[in-house]
């Protein structure tokens, strides 16, 4: 038993920033400025703040995409990152090319068609594998970014305003799957998701603030004051 106890603990995503600090090249002001906060249990997590005050920023960092200039990140998750614009994301002409671009090849054909059909149904997607993508909507294109880093295995979700270009319907339908995805009992996803979309806290787990280079403490939603 405490075998399986310490395995499923080692799993956990766990991401840590200490004192991180980050400049852009050429530009002497901190956009994350000795940033300190972690993210040690699993659930849907969001942060808000005003255009600029380096949210983007900081997602690129815990990816991994920029280095800290000085402090520690620590990443023992297995991230995946879903853009604002899905169009700048999708490579492939259709659901099925896009998912096989991410999948792990060495599965056998029958694993790999089982593996398609769970995450298509898990994003709302049944049916979908043979669509071309100009004939989706911008919903089920997000849905189906979604789906590329559920098929590669990713346990930890990187959303950046992943609703900006949404019309509400299909806002509350991916806002409503990271959820679900979030909250599975057998398998629960992590979900870092940025908006500035206030009415979406409500759905979160704990919120936070980026302001002046730096992230607030995480609040329940019904707790957190948006400055
Ligand atoms: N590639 C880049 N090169 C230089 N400066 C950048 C770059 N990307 C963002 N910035 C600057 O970093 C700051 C934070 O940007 P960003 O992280 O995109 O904020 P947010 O996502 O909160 O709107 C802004 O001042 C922006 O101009
Ligand atoms: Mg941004």
């Amino acid at each position: 038993m405490i075998e399986i106890k310490d395995t499923l603990q080692n799993k956990l995503p766990i991401i840590t920033f200490n004192d991180v600090t980050f400049s852009w090249p050429g530009k002497t002001d901190h956009v994350v400025n000795n940033c300190n906060f972690s993210i040690n249990k699993k659930g849907l997590w969001m942060i808000v703040g005003k255009n600029g005050s380096g949210k983007s920023t900081l997602l690129k960092l815990i990816n991994g995409l920029l280095k800290p200039s000085n402090g520690v990140i620590n990443n023992l998750a297995d991230v995946g990152m879903v853009f604002q614009n899905p169009d700048h994301q999708i490579l492939m002409p259709n659901c099925r090319s896009e998912l096989l671009l991410n999948i792990n090849q060495k599965l056998s054909r029958k694993d790999i068609t089982t593996k398609i059909n769970t995450v298509l149904n898990k994003v709302g997607l049944a049916g979908f594998e043979n669509r071309p993508i100009h004939s989706l909507s911008g919903g089920q294109k997000q849905r189906l970014t979604i789906a590329c880093s559920l098929i590669s295995d990713k346990n930890f979700l990187l959303l950046d305003e992943p609703t900006a270009l949404l019309d509400s319907s299909s806002q509350l339908k991916v806002l409503e799957i990271i959820k679900d995805l979030t909250n599975n009992k057998r398998n629960p996803l992590t979900a870092l998701w940025i908006t500035h979309r206030l009415e979406e806290l409500s759905y979160a787990d704990a919120v936070a603030e980026m302001k002046n280079g730096n992230l607030s403490d995480w609040y329940k939603p019904l707790n957190f004051k948006y400055n």
